[in-house]
């Protein structure tokens, strides 16, 4: 079935965990930064946020099982014509991803919460907040959500534009593995 990871590759789990989420996050961050953007009504904010909260909430069990895979199996060791520091900082690169999409995904409904609203789901309703409102904690949870949200444009693109590179001006060796399992 291929379905784990190798030693030196990744398996169908990691791969389809992988594209999913590169479509989800990238369209997460665009409705964000659109919602919160110049030259938007404040009706039409209202409305991209309930997009935003909707869409975050019907990905967030499968962004969650993304994270939790990678650091429950492992990261694949670099292939030999990687090179150690090309491989080391790939897998920092790969790391910080992560943690950085933990922090939006934990900042971000706790906000909401925090400001004492619901978080919307699509026309189908709300889900209340448990906790009591916190106006310091809802400052210090937005400003997380807004600053991890620069930090992840800032290393997507890094993680981006490495692989970019590798497919254009390399043999696209380690850039393939996330087409197809290898190492198995
Ligand atoms: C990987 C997941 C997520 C990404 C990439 C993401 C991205 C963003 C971005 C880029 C912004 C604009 C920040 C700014 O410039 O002020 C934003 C705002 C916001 N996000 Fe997310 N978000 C994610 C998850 C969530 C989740 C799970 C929720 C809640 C269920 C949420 C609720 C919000 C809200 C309410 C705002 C508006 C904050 C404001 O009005 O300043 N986000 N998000
Ligand atoms: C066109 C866009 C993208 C391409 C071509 C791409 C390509 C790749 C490749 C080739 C690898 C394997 C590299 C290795 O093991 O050394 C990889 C791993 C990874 N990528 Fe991407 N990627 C893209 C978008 C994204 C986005 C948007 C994110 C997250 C915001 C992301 C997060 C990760 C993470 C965390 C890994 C480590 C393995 C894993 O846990 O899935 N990638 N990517």
């Amino acid at each position: 079935m291929l379905l784990k990871d190798a030693p030196s590759g990744y398996g169908w789990l990691s791969i389809g965990l992988h594209w999913l989420n590169a479509v989800a996050v990238v369209m997460l961050w665009f409705i964000g930064n659109k919602m919160t953007g110049s030259g938007v009504t404040e009706t039409e904010a209202v409305e991209l946020v309930r997009v935003h909260t909707s869409v975050a909430v019907t990905v967030y069990a499968l962004i969650w099982t993304r994270i939790l895979w990678r650091f429950y199996s492992g990261h694949p060791q670099g292939l030999p014509d990687q090179g150690r520091m090309s491989f080391l900082i790939a897998r920092t690169v790969h790391y910080t991803l992560l943690v950085t999409i933990s922090v939006m995904l934990i900042s971000g409904p706790l906000q909401v919460w925090f400001a004492g609203d619901a978080i919307g789901f699509y026309s189908v309703g709300n889900i209340p907040s448990p906790f009591a409102a916190n106006e310091r904690l809802h400052e210090l949870l937005e400003t997380a959500h807004r600053q991890g949200g620069n930090v992840l444009f800032v290393v997507a693109l890094v993680h981006m534009s490495a692989a970019a590179r590798q497919i254009v001006f390399g043999r696209g060796e380690t850039a393939k593995r996330m087409t197809a399992p290898t190492g198995h």
